[in-house]
């Protein structure tokens, strides 16, 4: 019997992503996978999934057998969906690399860190109105606006509209308790963001809109041209889908980490040059997308079991972040943890565009907090976790501010 067959055994150990007693604390699992299963089977659902930092990170980067083509996502490989061509993030070169150097070229870390001053004058406007007030909440009063709101800067979309489209982004990815997701509720084709475009197209600035439409680039056919509407869509609806949800559970996670670690949230506000370090170990603690999916295109040998072509394998990035070969103590948060970085924003090809915003935008929240707030008890009873499977996190984070 292979060891991922084993696994199945009474008293082995057993993951999936829509338990709800299990996704409350992945962490125990994700131990014992590492320990005793490090290529796991999940006969139910049908996947594979790795678990230690040294696998991940050397087979995903194996785009040739790893391929995203089919989705990122376990339920969107599993139904085989169509997918639109421009959806680079589920795309293999050549078409990923064709379309990724056009946004990367446009979506510049500097452009990000361009936004800083609005994003810490859009903190503020969240913020002020509730300085005095006994309870806030992570979520409802900052970390389900921020995210939209500095797409919506990046864009150039005026206030108002900014909600309707984290709305939208967050009703496809939820899945109701204990079950995958309905693919048949995804969106792809960036609905809500057509009359703005054309509007854009008439009335040009110096936002990233206006920028996806003026830019010229050489095709998979190697034509030069300019991108289709088409195309402009479907580029901001990856951008919006993917910088939302996950930003907006970050700064859920922040509440929660540092309610837990009051020492270190003291520490933190003394000294704010702590913030960008706090934030990478918030980030490795409680990462908030805690896998990424991929097909099987051949067979493919790993820990001496051979993971068949046609399968779904994931990798779990949350358990790498606390394997303890690559993070002693990993099960500690800690500030003031040196050495390698951890893995919340994926590795290779398709790792994270929007690391250098999101980064921005947790740092930012987190002082401008402080700033306000530098004590608080969360209302463990008030926190709900989100039943999405594709990030993990909150979707309420009440806290007391003493
Ligand atoms: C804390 C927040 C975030 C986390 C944890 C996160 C995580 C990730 C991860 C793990 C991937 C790799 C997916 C894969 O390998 O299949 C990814 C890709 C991506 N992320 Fe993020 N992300 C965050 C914020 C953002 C933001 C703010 C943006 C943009 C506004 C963004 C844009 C993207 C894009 C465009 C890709 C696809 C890159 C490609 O396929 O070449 N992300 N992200």
């Amino acid at each position: 019997m292979d060891k991922a067959t084993e696994a199945q055994g009474s008293d082995a150990v057993y993951w999936d992503p829509y338990r709800p007693d299990i996704g409350e604390n992945p962490y125990p699992t994700f131990r014992r996978l590492r320990e005793e299963a490090p290529l796991y089977y999940n006969q139910a659902y049908d996947f594979y999934a790795l678990s230690r930092f040294a696998d991940i990170e050397t087979h995903l980067g194996d785009i040739e057998t790893f391929s995203s083509a089919r989705s990122d996502i376990l339920e969107f490989i599993k139904e085989d969906i169509d997918i639109p061509k421009g959806m680079f993030i589920w795309e293999d070169p050549p078409l990923h690399t064709v379309y990724r150097n056009v946004v990367a070229r446009v979506f510049t870390p500097k452009r990000m860190n361009d936004l800083e001053n609005q994003i810490r004058e859009y903190c503020a406007r969240c913020l002020d109105p509730l300085v005095g007030a006994e309870r806030i909440d992570f979520i409802a009063d900052l970390g389900a606006k921020l995210p939209g709101g500095v797409i919506g800067m990046l864009l150039g979309i005026p206030d108002e509209e900014r909600d309707v489209v984290r709305e939208r982004v967050e009703a496809a990815l939820r899945t109701e308790t204990g079950k995958p997701m309905d693919v048949s509720q995804a969106t792809y084709q960036g609905e809500g963001y057509e009359d703005y475009l054309d509007w854009r197209a008439k009335n040009p600035s110096d936002d990233l809109m206006t920028t996806l439409l003026g830019v010229e680039f050489k095709d998979e056919t190697g034509t030069t041209r300019k991108l289709t509407r088409e195309e402009v869509l479907i580029f901001v609806n990856v951008i919006a889908g993917a910088g939302n949800e996950t930003t907006s559970r970050l700064i859920g996670w922040t509440g929660k980490i540092l309610g837990d670690h009051p020492e270190q949230r003291r520490q933190i506000a003394a000294d704010p040059g702590l913030i960008p370090a706090a934030i990478e170990e918030i980030l490795r603690f409680e990462p908030p997308g805690p896998a990424v999916a991929r097909y099987v295109t051949k067979d493919v040998e790993i820990r001496g079991q051979t993971v068949p072509a046609g399968s779904a394998i994931l990798f779990l990035l949350a358990s790498a972040n606390r394997d303890e070969e690559r993070f002693p103590d990993g099960d500690s948060f800690n500030v003031h943890r040196e050495g390698p970085p951890h893995i919340t924003f994926g590795r290779g090809i398709h790792s994270c565009l929007g690391s250098a915003l999101a980064r921005v935008e947790g740092r930012v929240a987190l002082d401008e907090i402080l700033k306000r707030f530098p004590d608080w008890t969360v209302d463990t009873q008030g926190a709900k976790l989100s039943s999405s499977s594709s990030t993990r996190g909150w979707d309420t984070m009440p806290a007391y501010t003493r």
